[in-house]
């Protein structure tokens, strides 16, 4: 999705910092790029290309561009295509003003409209260029800057963060309304951004702007205000992570290196939450909390199939749970009843995810956010808020966020519903890392991978705390490898997809343990062999389904739920080796997002 930098106070060097905070936002998913340069004279100059940054790169390579305050964009196209005059930033008829914008502009049609029949000439499909022309008429009637941004801001509805510059003045404005901004605060530097990690190698100290807000940086100070005009009082926060966190590492892809992050990240969510002997868990944060007589989990993607996992987990505890897709819930919400609602969204931004917290809290419930990023909206937004503490994730298909939501939650089951005999699970809890690290060290995912990089189609099953792991291992290969990949519940293969089921679709099949659901598994499988179809089993040996299987992807002994997050880093694997034999763009798979800001 789209990123946003800016900066004032860094001089001659604004285009390098900018360059450098659009580098770092690239992880979100982008089609174009642009920047913005002004100052203290008469022109604002622009400079934005379709394509990869290197494209923009290229082009600043022949133009001079000076000022000492700017912005810059990635952009991900929601209206009109993937084209220089659609990237941002986007300026008004006699380029006085620089905006760019992520979000949505909902009524841009009729403002479009009216300007358009007043004599502004557009240069773009884009809802946020009717912004820079509503400043334009501003300025004309004699608005301030300042006045002008409020002016264009006070017209349009919608969801955004918003930046502009202008000409004659080395102060950048910017406001937020549903989409991250966030201001980081140097010694003689100011910065905004969409996402911390765009300017984290300059400062760790970050304000959080709230909807409604606007603020002006300029090089003597910051202000922020409220829609009215008041000021408003905030507090820096200090980021706890490093900026060495969003580098690769020496690895080839960040994928593989927040793969290879787990332990660490599950030792980190753990901390504090189960204790050393394994037989207790705690969540100070929720000790008030009375235990919930139902809930409903909503989430989008990787995140759904945690929601999937976690309504079981609550389930299992005699709490009735079902989990949602985010977009489905607002566009037809279930009876609320007396449920706590629990939004999970390792970014905390998600859009989908966001608007059905809000519904659910609209009609009373009680929110809960499971959440990676700190000050995230859903973390304010909720009533509640449990951090998984995966330190920063840059690869857009997720890992090690998976991984951390999944322990995450199997500590929240059993603090909320007060499950008494859980011994054993938070013994597998507190085994958790090291188990992740064993699978890590003895993994032959890589070779597996090559063995079947020729498939037409990949197909995963699993049962009970499996299924999920199904989903998500099928999900991980399709978003990186562009193969056809799909999870079923095992026991569902026979009620349709037997019929795709050929020996050039290979089988990945999760057995853990002795269980029924491990046994049940094992008779799918036989139904698989019986069509000449491969069978990768991913088991720790319980159920003998080794015996049916061409390869094993192996994962220590443990419980069910501990399982499926060892399981999940063995198909992590499979998709990674897979995608990069085919040299696929692991990081930043085409088409798609880490965060997902648009409904
Ligand atoms: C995007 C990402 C997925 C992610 C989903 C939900 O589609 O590409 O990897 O699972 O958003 O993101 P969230 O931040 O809400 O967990």
């Amino acid at each position: 999705m789209c990123g946003i930098i800016g900066c004032v106070g860094r001089q001659e060097e604004t285009l390098d910092v900018l360059l450098h905070g659009l580098s770092k936002l690239e992880y979100r998913g982008y089609d174009s790029a642009g920047v913005a340069l002004a100052g203290k004279r008469d022109a604002v100059d622009i400079e934005k290309r379709a394509g990869k940054l290197e494209n923009l790169q290229e082009a600043l390579e022949g133009v001079e561009m000076q000022g000492t305050v700017g912005i810059g964009h990635t952009r991900w196209s929601t209206h009109g295509p993937p084209t220089d005059s659609n990237a941002h930033p986007h300026a008004d008829c006699e380029g006085q003003v620089a905006v760019l914008h992520n979000g949505i502009i909902e009524n841009f049609q009729e403002i479009r409209d009216e300007l358009v029949a007043s004599g502004h000439d557009f240069a773009s499909d884009t809802d946020t260029e009717v912004v820079p022309h509503l400043i334009e008429d501003a300025l004309a009637e004699g608005a301030s800057p300042e006045a002008a941004f409020r002016e264009a801001l006070s017209r349009i509805e919608g969801s955004y963060a918003i930046a502009a510059i202008f000409t004659g003045t080395e102060a950048a404005f910017c406001a937020r309304q549903d989409s991250p901004l966030v201001l980081g605060l140097d010694a003689d530097a100011y910065y905004l951004a969409s996402d911390v990690p765009a300017f984290r190698d300059y400062t760790d100290q970050v304000i959080y702007m709230e909807d409604g807000e606007v603020a002006r940086l300029d090089p003597d100070g910051w202000a922020v205000t409220d829609s009215s005009g008041a000021l408003v009082e905030k507090d820096p926060h200090v980021v706890e992570w490093d900026a060495k966190e969003t580098g690769k590492s020496g690895y080839d892809h960040y994928m593989i290196k927040e793969v290879h992050e787990q332990p660490r990240a599950l030792r980190e969510c753990l901390r504090g939450r189960v204790d050393e002997l394994g037989d207790q868990v705690q969540l100070e944060e929720f000790a008030g909390l009375a235990p919930p007589s139902s809930v409903q989990f909503v989430a989008c993607g990787t995140s759904y199939h945690a929601a999937l996992y976690g309504a079981q987990l609550f389930r299992e505890a005699g709490v009735p749970a079902q989990a949602f897709l985010a977009s489905e819930y607002r566009t037809s919400p279930p009876p609320i009843g007396s449920n706590l609602v629990i939004g999970i969204t390792q970014s905390g931004e998600t859009a989908d995810t966001l608007s059905a917290l809000r519904e659910a809290s609209r009609r009373g419930a009680p929110t809960l956010a499971v959440t990676n990023v700190v000050g995230s909206s859903a973390a304010r937004e909720c009533d509640h808020t449990l951090y998984i503490r995966a330190g920063p994730e840059i690869g857009v298909a997720a890992s090690k966020t998976f991984a951390s939501q999944l322990a995450a939650l199997n500590v929240l089951s059993l603090a909320i519903t007060r499950t008494g005999d859980s011994r054993e699970a938070i013994g597998a809890l507190r085994d958790l890392p090291s188990a992740v690290q064993e699978v890590l060290d003895e993994s032959t995912g890589e070779a597996v991978a090559k063995e079947y990089i020729d498939a037409d189609a990949y197909f995963f099953i699993g049962r009970g705390y499996q299924y999920p792991v199904a989903l998500e291992g099928a999900l991980k290969m399709k978003e990186i490898t562009y193969k056809h990949a799909e999870g079923f519940a095992a026991g569902e293969l026979k009620h349709g997809p037997l019929a795709l089921v050929t020996e050039r679709t290979p089988v990945i099949a999760i057995a853990v343990g002795d269980g029924d659901a491990a046994q049940k598994t094992v008779g799918n499988i036989k139904e698989v062999e019986a069509r000449n179809a491969s069978v990768i089993a991913v088991t720790d040996g319980e159920s003998g389904v080794e015996r049916y299987a061409d390869h094993v992807l192996p994962v220590p002994e443990s419980h069910p739920r501990t399982a499926a997050v060892t399981a999940s880093v063995q198909l992590q694997l499979l998709a990674y080796h897979s995608a990069a034999q085919l040299g696929r763009s692991i990081d930043k798979p085409r088409n798609l997002a880490k965060s997902v800001t648009v409904e």
